[in-house]
């Protein structure tokens, strides 16, 4: 990603980034921080796509105040139309949507090598930033789309079922990210079973799981090292309503840490406003009516630090 940075790239292209937002439980705030974070990058000279990959419950057009468009991922799907061709307009220069679909699609009728077309057709788009807004659940195809992006942002509110939605999210973006990299070794089932007779092997969590594989030889350290390491998740908390609910933001960062064995950084929060779903009900962009306001400041930061990989300072109290 280092060209991005460059004030001066010599004419160069700049290297697209793609992020997913996510997170297992409903009605978090995904789609909106998606169009918001989105028209923010636009605004600031961007381009950018957004992908409403919620196939079952598209609405992202919703949060940018524009009418369901008629082109969406049915067509990508059911009449091969290029990706690229189904790029709608949002009202915003710069930024285009391609919208996914309420009624024939779900995303367990996708087969693997739609879904391979479709990743191929996504990274090879002709853009600065791809955010693809994922619906809610943890369905293999939701963490295989989330595992295709550079950023893997992840929407929790304080409340103790987001939490438990998105540790069970996690846990499958984990499992799978082991699956990928360990079947390529022949271990997939190995770990399987480790897994299920967890107990009679001491381990309490996934990150000892990870401790025990990577004792297991030295091609699996290797493996687990090269696929892990890099690995992060960006956490965002949002409809936040107090500095303790702030500190949430810390202590799943810890949690991440203790049970996952996995760095993830808190790159910010947003905190309930009635202005929000106010202007979605009325079908505004909530970043073009209300730009000058403490959420859209709240999100900017957070756009900011996913960009350039940095995270918010929480001081204790
Ligand atoms: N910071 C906030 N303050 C107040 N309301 C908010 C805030 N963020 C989101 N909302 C409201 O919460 C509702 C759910 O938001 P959104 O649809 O973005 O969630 P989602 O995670 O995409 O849900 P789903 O998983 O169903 O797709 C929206 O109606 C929006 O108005
Ligand atoms: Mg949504």
């Amino acid at each position: 990603m280092g060209l991005f940075f460059e004030e001066d790239n010599g004419g160069k292209k700049k290297e697209c980034q793609i992020w997913a937002i996510g997170g297992g439980k409903g009605g978090t705030g995904k789609s909106f921080l998606t169009s918001s974070m989105g028209t923010y990058l636009a605004t600031h000279g961007n381009r950018v796509v957004l992908i409403d990959a919620d196939l079952g419950g598209a609405n992202l057009h919703s949060f940018l105040g524009i009418k369901r468009p008629r082109t969406s991922l049915t067509d990508f799907f059911d009449k091969k139309v290029p990706l690229s061709n189904i790029i709608v307009g949002t009202g915003i220069a710069d930024m285009g949507l391609v919208t996914g679909d309420l009624h024939s699609l779900n995303s367990g009728s996708i087969k693997y090598t739609q879904k391979q077309k479709l990743f191929r057709q996504i990274k090879s788009l002709d853009t600065d930033f791809i955010l693809i807004d994922l619906g809610a659940g943890s369905h293999f195809n939701t963490i295989d789309t989330f595992l295709l992006a550079d950023r893997m942002i992840v929407v929790i509110v304080p409340e103790i079922t987001s939490i438990e939605n998105m540790y069970h999210f996690i846990k499958s973006v984990i499992f799978r990210k082991l699956d990928i990299a360990l079947s390529s070794i022949g271990l997939k089932q190995f770990v399987r079973d480790i897994w299920k007779n967890r107990g009679e092997h001491g381990i309490n969590n996934l990150r000892e799981l990870i401790d025990y594989l990577s004792g297991v030889s030295s091609s699996t350290r290797d493996v687990l090292q090269k696929e892990l390491s890099e690995f992060r998740i960006q956490l965002v908390l949002n409809q936040v309503r107090s500095s303790q609910d702030v500190s949430i933001g810390v202590s799943v960062r810890s949690i991440c840490m203790k049970y996952f064995g996995l760095f993830s950084s808190y790159v910010g929060y947003v905190e309930y406003d009635d202005c929000i779903w106010n202007s979605i009900n009325k079908r505004q962009s909530f970043m073009k009516e209300y730009s000058g306001s403490r959420c859209a400041i709240e999100i900017q930061r957070i756009a900011d630090n996913v960009v350039q990989q940095r995270q918010l300072r929480v001081l204790r109290r």
